[in-house]
């Protein structure tokens, strides 16, 4: 049982310079708790409302004021001098304190950060580290480590839209540690540097996590130039590393057709291109890979690649359970792209999680491109026994943030890595 004495909320900066909200809660024990809640920029329709101030004279209109000022007032009203028996009930407390399906009225963003800073806090309370107290919320042993997704290239919003695509991300495959996978992931992102340099002759932007950005002409490119990376690095693509790509569909889809290249081409003929590529390169997963309300034609991805490689949802299911119902029923994918904010509490994400691995589909566990120096989301990846651990590039503190708590985790507690794609 855990009383919150009390929530104070503040607008913080996240890895893009816009305003996002940092929580802390402080239990009746005295003990107190932070976190702060990430960001999106290629977001889902369907996710829960990350709630702006629409002040134009601050931060063009984003400023987190609104929300804060409700943590501050109605949540901590509400709350104040309150036995909570677990984590599901303090969640249920905000959800109906907000009243709405989308959290519109306080902000996903509000609720979240109130909802993972009491995590942390109890966690702290009973003496045990984040990740068990987050793998307690789904019934789940803790004994290994997600697969990392690491990004290497960024097109799409990330990256200024130079190609339409958004990332090209590498796995490490034969490494049996988060060590040696790190090893591995920076040797190939200096030679992916290096290409860059040599190819498009200048020192190579990164984009919004991290990864680097060159003026690739087409997706094809992109992907030659990944493969290119791992071999030139020492490694063997398609066995000590394999590649993952996050497609974004939807932010080049517009009235049925996609805008791939100069000419729009139809689902099917998207679904032809990606299992060209999967023919082409070492693709163990992809996401996004169709526009997020294109339900008629998910299943034909699924019944085309899904059998070899992961089909993963982003967009398309907002790790929202009424969509991932429909998912499961349409079979539309087989695996769940899980990012906690885009649903709003700790307990519908578990239920998320929970309604995926029922179904028998593996569970990426995401952070967003907006990230602050927060690092829950490695201890997330952990407790909830991600298959996948997609956190942005290997350089940038606020995705180094999380690689040195999966390396702080592995350090006191080492574990193998799941054995996918193997
Ligand atoms: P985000 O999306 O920019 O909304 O965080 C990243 C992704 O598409 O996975
Ligand atoms: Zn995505």
């Amino acid at each position: 049982m855990s009383n919150i004495r009390d929530l104070y909320a503040l607008e913080i900066l996240d890895s893009r310079g816009r305003p996002t909200i940092k929580t802390t809660c402080t239990l009746a024990s005295g003990i107190s708790a932070s976190a702060s809640v990430p960001s999106g920029r290629s977001t889902g329709a369907a996710e829960a409302l990350e709630l702006r101030d629409g002040n134009p004279l601050r931060y063009q209109g984003k400023g987190c004021l609104k929300a804060v000022g409700h943590v501050n007032t109605e949540i901590l009203n509400c709350l104040k001098n309150r036995d909570f028996s677990s984590q599901q009930e303090l969640d249920g407390a905000l959800i109906a304190l907000d009243g709405t399906d989308n959290k519109r009225n306080l902000g996903a963003n509000a609720i979240l950060s109130v909802s993972i800073s009491f995590a942390r806090a109890v966690a702290k309370e009973q003496g045990q580290p984040l990740y068990r107290a987050f793998s307690q919320l789904i019934n789940r042993k803790v004994e290994r480590f997600p697969r990392l997704t690491i990004n290497l290239f960024s097109g799409g919003r990330h990256a200024g839209k130079q190609i339409p695509i958004q990332d090209v991300l590498i796995v490490p495959s034969s490494p049996e540690s988060i060590d040696h996978s790190l090893v591995m992931m920076n040797n190939i992102y200096q030679a992916a540097a290096e290409i860059g340099l040599k190819t498009y002759g200048m020192r190579l932007l990164t984009a919004d996590e991290g990864g680097l950005a060159p003026p690739f002409p087409n997706a094809e490119a992109m992907l030659e130039a990944a493969v290119t990376a791992i071999s030139n690095a020492g490694y063997r693509p398609g066995e000590d590393a394999h590649l993952a790509l996050d497609v974004a569909a939807s932010h080049f889809y517009r009235d049925g057709s996609y805008y791939l290249d100069e000419t729009p081409i139809s689902s099917s003929r998207m679904i032809e291109r990606l299992q060209r590529w999967c023919a082409d390169y070492p693709i163990v997963s992809i996401e996004d890979g169709l526009y997020e309300d294109d339900w008629d034609n998910w299943p034909l991805l699924q019944e085309a690649l899904g059998s070899r490689i992961l089909i993963l949802g982003d967009d398309l299911l907002c790790t929202n359970p009424s969509r991932i119902d429909k998912a499961i029923a349409a079979g539309a994918c087989n695996a769940l792209l899980l990012k906690v904010n885009q649903i709003g509490t700790l307990t519908e994400a578990a239920r998320a999680c929970r309604m995926a691995r029922d179904a028998g589909w593996l569970v990426t566990i995401s952070v967003r491109s907006g990230e602050t120096e927060d690092d829950w989301a490695a201890d997330l990846a952990v407790g909830w026994s991600g298959d996948q651990f997609k956190n942005g590039s290997v350089t940038q503190s606020e995705r180094l943030a999380k690689y040195n708590r999966l390396l702080e985790i592995e350090n006191q507690k080492p574990m193998p890595i799941v054995s996918w794609p193997n």
